[in-house]
């Protein structure tokens, strides 16, 4: 394992994906965790500024010190009084720079391991303000750039190293490499992280802990989350995993009625489909105001799912009302990223952050959190997704709220305007799939706009609805910007929605980026 100890850089989940793609199981952890409740049993100092306990360095296991490794010296510095000096640098180093990589030769075989393989001139993104002025005791440098004489430095005789630039971002080429150096040959971790051999595992810890008889209930949606964690549960417990399906009356176009031919049909997942959508409209006509319209589908979600789910219970006992199994677990589809923030330098919360909808059910149920994706990325979860023959074209999906068209209606959600939308969405996503670009963009929809514009059709005036198009590319959605799509693409999408869609005489394209827009409207 490689623990990675979270100074509150915005990269290091980045770190311990690259360490994953080895096939490395890395995990992260914010720097000053008390590392006495884990297997490595440093202390820590409980200082204004971020330290790590200087026990970590008498563990005598290799350490790489990354950019911000400079508050990593400081504490070296305490722990071993290597004398090293650290200080706000002249040149703030911002971009691609030219690592020259020094090799020390015979006798100095573990310096020379890091870039072991790699050339002598490496690319490498930078970026900082302040740097190395002074090596500690017992360090050499092994490679500098024309700003920093210290970009990377290693002890003479005991595997720690520290660079200055940032392997883990696309932009520095061989950043893997680097990490396979580490992690491979200078740590020897095994490279034994794969999906293939998580599938056993995690199965094997389902059943321990659901036992012979617990059931597990879990609510779908059609996202690729939901449907890997139920798919993965039905390998693991077969019948005694019931999903649950609520058609809220705000999804895509047939999504119910696709999510149950693949989920149940072609994997066998025990799915019961609920059309609650006369519910969700009701509730939800004449609400402008997204914030409520987000309550109002949580709340009734949670209603819907309770009721089933109690349907379901009576359902597992026999007919001397004798509990054959009893639900006592509620599947949640957590990703490690959810578990990062909850536990990061930056924003330590006691919490892991709980989907809205899942909050109340494990209150009102008495259930017990069920997480078996909690330890993986996104795209870990994409090829567990592959493994256990979910379609490509879901494993791949772009990410949908969960409420829905309901926040991408502008004005007051109806049935009709629903239909509106998810005709001219559907259109939207096939064009661009037909053009090949689903894969490309990030996040992709239609919007309905609460105006009427004008517009002619035959010899008659018209005043018709708008819908405007979104497409976004982002890494995490926290920024995005704006896909621009091939002219001819947007002319077909817009042709399309404009002939096929009764109601819509006048389609938008939306070139804002997040910031200052956000992804979606409301
Ligand atoms: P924004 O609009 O905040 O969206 O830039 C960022 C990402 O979050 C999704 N999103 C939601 N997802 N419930 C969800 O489950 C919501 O209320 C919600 N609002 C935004 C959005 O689709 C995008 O992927």
């Amino acid at each position: 394992t490689i623990l990675i100890l979270d100074f509150g850089s915005q990269y290091s989940h980045l770190i311990t994906r690259r360490c994953r793609e080895i096939n490395v199981y890395a995990e992260l952890l914010p720097c000053t965790q008390k590392i006495k409740d884990l297997a490595w049993k440093p202390k820590v100092y409980d200082d204004d500024a971020p330290h790590v306990d200087p026990a970590v360095f008498e563990l005598d296991v290799p350490i790489l010190g990354m950019r911000p490794f400079i508050k990593l010296l400081h504490t070296v510095e305490m722990a071993w009084n290597l004398g090293g000096k650290v200080d706000k640098c002249q040149h703030r180093e911002y971009g691609f720079a030219q690592l020259q990589v020094s090799k020390l030769g015979p006798g100095h075989e573990s310096a020379d391991s890091l870039f072991q393989g790699l050339n002598e001139g490496i690319d490498v993104w930078m970026s900082h303000g302040d740097q190395i002025h002074e090596l500690p005791k017992d360090f050499h440098v092994i490679g500098k750039t024309k700003t920093a004489p210290y970009a990377a430095i290693s002890h003479k005789t005991k595997p720690l190293y520290g660079i200055q630039f940032h392997p883990e971002v696309t932009h520095t080429p061989k950043g893997r490499e680097v990490f396979a150096q580490f992690a491979l040959n200078i740590c020897r971790c095994k490279a034994n992280w794969t999906m293939e051999s998580f599938i056993g595992k995690e199965i094997a810890r389902i059943r321990e802990i659901c036992g012979p008889k617990g059931c597990v209930i879990g609510a779908v949606s059609g996202g690729v989350d939901s449907s890997v964690a139920a798919k993965l549960m039905h390998e693991a417990i077969g019948d005694r995993f019931h999903a649950i399906m609520v058609d809220n009356g705000v999804l895509r176009m047939d999504e119910a009625v696709q999510v149950h031919k693949m989920l149940s049909e072609d994997l066998g997942v025990n799915l019961t489909v609920v059309d609650a959508s006369d519910l969700f409209l009701e509730r939800l006509a004449d609400v402008e105001d997204p914030e409520k319209k987000r309550k109002i589908i949580g709340n009734t979600f949670i209603n819907v799912f309770e009721e089933e789910a109690s349907k379901i219970d009576h359902a597992t006992k026999n007919e001397r009302g004798e509990a054959k199994g009893e639900i006592e677990w509620l599947l949640q589809g957590t990703l490690y990223p959810d578990v990062i923030e909850s536990i990061s330098f930056k924003g330590p919360s006691a919490t892991i952050k709980t989907h809205h909808n899942v909050g109340g059910l494990l209150k009102d149920m008495k259930l017990k959190l069920i997480e078996p994706l909690r330890e993986l990325f996104k795209d870990e979860v994409r090829a567990l997704g592959r493994l256990l023959n979910i379609p490509a074209h879901l494993v791949n999906r772009h990410p949908f709220p969960g409420p829905g068209l309901a926040i991408r209606i502008l004005g007051p959600v109806t049935r009709e305007q629903v239909k509106i939308l998810q005709h001219a969405d559907h259109i939207y996503i096939e064009e661009i799939r037909n053009a090949g670009l689903y894969d490309k963009i990030s996040q992709a929809f239609a919007v309905l706009l609460p105006v009427k514009a004008v517009g002619v059709q035959g010899d008659k005036r018209t005043y018709e609805q708008v819908i405007a198009l979104r497409a976004v590319t982002s890494e995490d959605f926290m920024t995005a910007d704006w896909f621009v799509f091939p002219p001819e693409v947007l002319r077909r999408i817009s042709s399309r929605i404009t002939n096929e869609v009764s109601g819509v005489n006048r389609v938008t394209y939306d070139i804002s980026s997040k910031p200052p827009g956000t992804v979606e409207w409301l």
